[in-house]
């Protein structure tokens, strides 16, 4: 993942290592400040001979936790305690835009989960409104991709892309086998989330709008 700040990520990585206690079960979210949390998260647990579990996210994440010896479990077995993951942009009402790494849909499931969520983010991530950098990530059943981007012109889409792999010809296939569209929005309202998760073919879009989130920055703690 890219790292764009990574003194600020790595200070928002310890409070969150700080936060482990004996016995919880973790969400674990994607991204590079996740990754640095993990490795401090590892850390304590050689030191301390912490017992924790992990639900991951991504493959990305699964594979990390396995590297650092992090023991894994899913939804089917566990709730989180808590959870901690990254985001693209934050808002001054804690409203998100998540899925540069296409994740959006399992990181949405584990926040749902989770009572306790903190957002982990350098200040570069904090913006006045979404959408200010970064385009909303919308996952789509393939077969479904005409109509959904027909629907969302109707919802005020003004530029939609659909997003290409890297190192390869083609799309970016998620690990749920669908695609992911980019789109930018004249206004993101509150109800744009809804309206996009009601059209027929998308499993998931990457605005999180009213969400029970802690957001840590390397400013506020
Ligand atoms: C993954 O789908 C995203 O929502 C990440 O949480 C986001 O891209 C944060 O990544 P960094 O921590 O690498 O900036």
């Amino acid at each position: 993942s890219q790292i764009i700040n990574p003194a600020g990520k790595q200070k928002v990585a310890q409070q969150i290592a700080q936060k482990v206690k004996d016995g919880d079960v973790l969400g674990v979210g994607s991204g590079s400040t996740v990754y640095m949390a993990l490795l401090a998260i590892a850390e304590r647990i050689k030191a301390e001979g912490l017992s924790i579990l992990a639900i991951p996210t991504s493959l990305e994440i699964t594979m990390f936790c396995a590297k650092l010896g992090i023991p894994l479990t899913t939804l089917f077995e566990h709730t989180p305690d808590w959870l901690f993951d990254g985001a693209d942009e934050v808002d001054p009402n804690n409203g998100l835009i998540k899925g540069r790494g296409g994740a959006m849909f399992k990181e949405k499931l584990l926040i749902r989960s989770s009572p306790l969520n903190f957002i982990i983010v350098d200040d570069s991530k904090l913006v006045p409104k979404l959408g200010t950098n970064f385009p909303v990530p919308v996952e789509v059943y393939p077969q479904a991709l005409l109509h959904v981007e027909a629907e969302l012109k109707e919802l005020g889409a003004n530029s939609i892309a659909l997003r290409p792999a890297k190192g390869k010809d083609g799309p970016v296939v998620t690990e749920n086998n669908n695609l992911i569209l980019d789109c930018r929005f004249n206004e993101i309202k509150d109800s744009l989330e809804r309206d996009i998760k009601a059209i027929t073919g998308v499993i998931e879009s990457g605005l999180f709008i009213g969400y029970n989130l802690q957001i840590l920055t390397a400013e506020n703690d």
